[in-house]
């Protein structure tokens, strides 16, 4: 495997060339305001713990995603669906604030995406996602929208949405040229076939990972020792040429024509690690658009997401290209 590190000074000049894309990026899928606690530890079932002051912020894998790449400088676009309850205003005013053109977003009546959030002394978390408006974003809303996606430059997608519409939108973009990264969460194991087909880089974490391909976990949690060869040809014949494989706290691998190359983590002491894995995504959306490559932005997105676990939440969490610099400069 090829060793990927990259000074901090030169991760951090190419973070700001982010800012340079030509073409927009755009984000199809959901918004949630994430309902949430922290407690010393998480709950076992049935048990009841007590927790800290209720906080209301702003999440949702793919508004997350489109927040995180506008911060950085992208010009972004959102396509979903908010309700028409409080929690509306609240979301499409945030991901605005973050920079993040919500023109063509669909409002819809009833309750808008919620979650409850758990999260425990060491930052670790457990969700609870309730839909809401994010089951309304429809294929026909999306082909409504089609000109949104065809003249991107990159496509990013979770399972936050009905498939049909993710599929959707996923072949919308292939036709056209557009890059797709999928980020196979909340997890499935079976990736229906239309998506896989449509789609141009996978983005799951270690787990998620071993299910799709069926492959044992390293008893002692060491990926580094394990046959990277043998899954660059599984990933292959699963559908994807292009992975990013993340790995928690010990960084992440891409794999990038027939190599894998292993990034190296960005320590941080974690405050609370809810919505790191949309901040890295985001940050390799922003890259792409910005024609870096992918090993290149998950470099980049090592340091973004790691800024992200040292603050509460997932969107109120994010830096600016001038703060995660200031931060590791
Ligand atoms: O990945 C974190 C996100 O997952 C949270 O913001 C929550 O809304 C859920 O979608």
């Amino acid at each position: 495997m090829n060793a990927d590190g990259i000074s901090r000074k030169e991760a951090l000049a190419r973070l700001a060339s982010f800012a340079e894309g030509k073409r927009h990026l755009v984000v199809v899928g959901s918004m949630n305001a994430d309902y949430t606690v922290t407690t010393e530890r998480l709950p076992k079932p049935g048990e009841t713990v007590n927790a800290g002051p209720l906080r209301v912020l702003p999440g949702g894998k793919s508004g997350n995603q489109a927040a995180t790449a506008a911060k950085l400088g992208a010009d972004v676009r959102m396509l979903g669906a908010v309700g028409d309850d409080d929690n509306a205003g609240f979301l499409l005013g945030e991901l605005t604030k973050a920079g993040v053109n919500t023109d063509a977003i669909l409002h819809v009546p009833g309750a808008s995406g919620t979650t409850v959030i758990t999260v425990d002394s060491h930052g670790e978390n457990t969700i609870v996602y309730s839909p809401g408006s994010n089951g309304r974003v429809s294929p026909e809303y999306v082909r409504d929208h089609a000109d949104v996606i065809t003249g991107a430059a990159v496509l990013g997608l979770c399972l936050e949405s009905p498939m049909p519409t993710v599929i959707e939108a996923a072949r919308i973009a292939h036709e056209a040229g557009v890059k797709v990264l999928v980020n196979d969460s909340p997890f499935i194991p079976e990736l229906p076939k239309e998506l896989i087909d449509n789609a141009d880089i996978l983005l799951v974490n270690e787990h998620e990972m071993s299910q799709l391909l069926g492959i044992d976990e390293p008893e002692d949690g060491d990926w580094d020792a394990v046959d990277w060869d043998a899954i660059v040809a599984q990933m292959a014949g699963f559908g994807f040429d292009q992975a990013v494989i993340t790995l928690g706290g010990d960084g992440s691998v891409v794999i990038d024509g027939g190599e894998t190359h292993r990034i190296v983590p960005v320590k941080v002491d974690a405050v609370d690690t809810t919505g790191c894995g949309d901040s890295f995504m985001g940050t390799i959306l922003a890259g792409l658009a910005a024609g870096a490559d992918l090993v290149s932005s998950a470099q980049v997105a090592s340091y973004v997401s790691a800024y992200a676990a040292t603050g509460h939440g997932a969107q109120a969490s994010y830096g600016t290209t001038e703060q995660v610099t200031a931060k590791f400069a």
